[in-house]
């Protein structure tokens, strides 16, 4: 097998959650769903994000102050695929609010971050996006799990 796809497979040996990443542009919410995310620290607070620089979103990214990061809960793997489906209103069909700062949090996220942007490092065809966290909001809702390309409920986890 070629390296890449030794890659691919050995990524799907990792579960993950889903996050949708949003920005404001122009008035108007853009966002996508994003699995490369990680806590950085905690003193201060910091995450980070990782976005295709060839995804629609990423210019509004780069050129916003905050981001919303909401962390999809387990009744939203239908939104989890809207916001991984380039282009499009995505935000049509879903209730979302503004963070204290403007950046779009999605409703009924299992829990959400504002984040204002302190630096942005270029990886490849990735921008790193590292945030300090300005916000936080929690829901009690279980995780979306996405597994091996598939979608799964969080609060239903065999414990072993
Ligand atoms: C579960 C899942 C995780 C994803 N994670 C990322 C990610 O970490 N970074 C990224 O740039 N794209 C990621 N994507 C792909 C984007 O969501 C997808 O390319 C999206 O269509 C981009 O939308 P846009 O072009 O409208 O900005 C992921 C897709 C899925 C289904």
């Amino acid at each position: 097998m070629e390296l890449v796809q030794q890659v691919k497979q050995a990524h799907r040996s990792f579960p993950s959650g889903v996050t949708v990443v949003t920005a404001q542009a122009d008035g108007q919410p853009v966002g996508l769903a994003v699995n490369a995310f990680s806590s950085v620290s905690m003193d201060p607070p910091m995450v980070l994000v990782c976005v295709n620089s060839s995804s629609r979103s990423h210019a509004s990214l780069c050129g916003a102050r905050h981001l919303g990061i909401s962390i999809l809960s387990h009744i939203q793997s239908a939104v989890a695929a809207t916001f991984a489906t380039s282009g499009g209103d995505k935000f049509s069909g879903v209730a979302w609010h503004e963070g204290d700062h403007g950046a779009p949090m999605l409703d009924d996220a299992s829990a959400a971050f504002e984040v204002e942007i302190v630096s942005r490092m270029e990886a490849a065809t990735h921008s790193v996006f590292f945030g300090r966290i300005v916000g936080v909001e929690t829901s009690g809702l279980p995780p979306l799990v996405y597994a091996a390309g598939g979608f799964y409920d969080g609060g239903r986890l065999l414990a072993v």
